[in-house]
């Protein structure tokens, strides 16, 4: 590898755009590559815009060779569409670092990256997609990655920009923890509202039991997370700005299909796999698969 890293991106939505106007603040600007053209990228936040110029290649064909590093921001529902894009950037000596929602971003992308590393993270920031294409970050970003010596790649890449980056030494129970503020978040879907909705007294009740049962599945997978977590999540909704949405809820509000299985049905899979009840899941996750697949 070079002293500086070849760097793509697949899928400039709203954190490829974040990650990739980071990366450009630095003049580390990455090869875009997406599935609509663009000009250029816009990401929008309170300090001002900032313009990532593209374009973005539609192509993968005008791939010329793999590069060092790859991050893959495309909804969990849209990997396989990617193959052809992971097939000419990837080889063995690539890697892979997944910015996607749910536990499974490895075995997901796995098949399609020529014996690359892919590294999972957490992706801890809001970014919404806005009707022109440009995105609106509400936060400041911040990923989470495994202490592995592949991770350093994606440290190094992201020195000095405005997207943090820490390691876990136990990046399963961080995954998890995710897993379950994106799991409760699914009811915003099923219920059409934004997080204004966690402050009803029913909504937080439904919310607390659901979450006992993520939390029961997260710990028979290893997570080591504590009595306290379905509280402390469902008291951050409630702090939340009320209009704060969340992806799953922008797909449904645009008919696009959901993350549902990777967000709600990894519970409900995970726990029959291991015996353990999971009633509100039962009910939880037909709804929203049909609701991404109809029919109907
Ligand atoms: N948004 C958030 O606040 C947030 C927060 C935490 C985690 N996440 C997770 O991050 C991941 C990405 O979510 P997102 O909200 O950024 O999604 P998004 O805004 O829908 O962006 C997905 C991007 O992938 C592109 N794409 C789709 N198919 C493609 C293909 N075959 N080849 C290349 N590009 C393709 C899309 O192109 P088009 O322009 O054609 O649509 C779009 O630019 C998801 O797993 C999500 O759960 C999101």
């Amino acid at each position: 590898m070079s002293e500086n890293p070849t760097i793509a991106l697949i899928g400039p939505g709203a954190i490829g755009t974040t990650i990739a106007a980071a990366l450009h603040e630095v003049g580390r600007t990455p090869t875009i590559c997406g599935r609509t053209a663009h000009p250029q990228l816009e990401l929008r936040q309170d300090s001002g815009k900032i313009i990532v110029p593209g374009p973005v290649l539609t192509n993968p064909a005008e791939i010329a060779q793999p590069f060092d590093l790859v991050f893959v921001a495309v909804k969990t529902t849209q990997v396989e569409d990617t193959a052809p894009w992971l097939a000419a950037l990837c080889n063995e000596k690539t890697v892979v670092c997944a910015l996607q929602n749910g536990v499974e971003q490895k075995s997901q992308l796995a098949p399609y990256v020529n014996g690359a590393t892919v590294l999972p993270s957490v992706v801890w920031f809001p970014a919404q997609r806005e009707p022109d294409a440009s995105v609106w970050l509400r936060e400041k970003p911040r990923l989470t990655l495994p202490e592995t010596p592949q991770a350093e790649r994606v440290v190094t890449a992201l020195k000095d920009t405005r997207c943090a980056v820490d390691l876990s030494a136990d990046f399963l129970t961080i995954a998890w923890r995710k897993l379950l503020q994106n799991a409760v978040a699914g009811l915003m879907v099923l219920s059409n509202r934004r997080a204004g909705m966690f402050q009803r007294e029913d909504i937080t009740a439904l919310a607390l039991a659901y979450l006992q049962e993520c939390l029961t599945v997260a710990r028979a997978e290893g997570a080591a997370l504590k009595d306290e977590v379905p509280q402390e999540i469902v008291e951050r909704f409630h702090r939340a700005p009320s209009d704060l949405g969340t992806s799953i809820l922008a797909d449904r509000q645009a008919d696009r299909p959901l993350e549902w299985d990777i967000r709600n049905g990894v519970v409900q899979r995970y726990g029959r796999a291991r015996g353990i009840p999971t009633p509100i899941s039962d009910v939880i996750v037909p709804l929203l698969a049909a609701g991404s697949e109809g029919p109907g």
